[in-house]
């Protein structure tokens, strides 16, 4: 079955950002000059996703605008002959179908996915985490969408991250398949000990659910952080019929995170043609003097 519809959770707190996200949303933070959804929502559309769905909440309202036209700030364009500028916003409400949805509590990552019961209808479907951004050449959503193809149960998209880190994550239990691709059959949330921890292979902002996870979160108890987790509605698919792993070739930025953003600025910094001459210099002026 095609896969063309996409879930957008970005109806998070953002605390790792305060003050920053006191009143932005953290999806709406700029990486050089396109704000982190913006990246998100193209990377769907070049994996062929038509149709998406951005959950939100209270004071997020700032997104939809972001996606909606903008008569009076084109005609000043039009009118300034600024076709570059112009040319940057214009068709951004055409990038795809976009719908909203409020998460009226901010219960966790699986309640915010439950909200896509009605959007999703009886599709595959893809989540892509809002404050996840990942650059590559290849869009990662279309290597788990390759990979549904290929094996047809839920597919993740995972990295391997520090040892110290994995306690910050989802630990999953893989076992290579070929290549880049892994059996997954079984995860944990946050794990608590070293014994826990199942593999340093953690869920990284992207995975392809059927649509059977619905019924699943339905049933799911609030896990690590008193949150409902996804973590642990995707363990009983892993458990049960099994998933598919696909570690994406791209590389990942956590814009929920101070760190992430400096270092997602940088990078795309120095690949922008109108600011990448100028941040090397200075990168290489500063680097003398730490
Ligand atoms: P995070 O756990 O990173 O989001 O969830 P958060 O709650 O904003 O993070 P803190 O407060 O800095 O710790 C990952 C993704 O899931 C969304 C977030 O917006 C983010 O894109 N999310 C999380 C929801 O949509 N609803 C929730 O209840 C929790």
């Amino acid at each position: 079955m095609k896969i063309t519809k996409a879930v957008i959770p970005a109806a998070g707190l953002g605390t790792r950002v305060l003050p920053a996200t006191k009143a932005m949303p953290k999806e709406m933070l700029p990486i050089v000059d396109k704000p982190s959804i913006q990246y998100i929502v193209e990377e769907a559309v070049n994996s062929g996703i038509t149709d998406i769905l951005i959950i939100t909440n209270r004071g997020k309202g700032i997104i939809e605008d972001h996606f909606d036209r903008t008569p009076m700030l084109e005609n000043a364009l039009e009118k300034g002959n600024k076709t570059e500028l112009l040319d940057s916003i214009k068709d951004i409400h055409k990038l795809a179908n976009i719908s909203y949805i409020r998460q009226i509590e901010t219960k966790g990552l699986g309640h915010a996915v439950a909200r896509a019961k009605t959007f999703v209808g009886g599709e595959p479907f893809v989540v892509m985490y809002g404050d996840d951004v990942i650059i590559g050449d290849v869009p990662a959503t279309k290597e788990l969408i390759d990979a549904y193809g290929k094996h047809g149960k839920g597919v993740l998209g995972v990295k391997k991250v520090d040892a110290k880190d994995i306690y910050k994550y989802s630990s999953l239990k893989v076992e290579n398949i070929h290549d880049n691709i892994y059996k997954c059959t079984d995860m944990i949330e946050k794990p608590q000990t070293e014994k826990e921890v199942l593999s340093l292979f953690s869920v990284q902002g992207r995975c392809i659910l059927p649509p059977e996870i619905f019924d699943i979160l339905e049933n799911t108890k609030p896990g690590a952080g008193g949150e409902i987790q996804l973590t642990d509605a995707m363990r009983e698919l892993a458990t049960t019929v099994g998933m598919t792993a696909v570690e994406y070739s791209g590389k990942r930025y956590d814009m929920g995170n101070k760190l992430g953003i400096l270092k997602a600025s940088i990078d795309v910094g120095l690949e922008h043609d109108e600011v990448k001459d100028g941040l090397k210099e200075y990168i290489k002026e500063l680097a003398k003097t730490l």
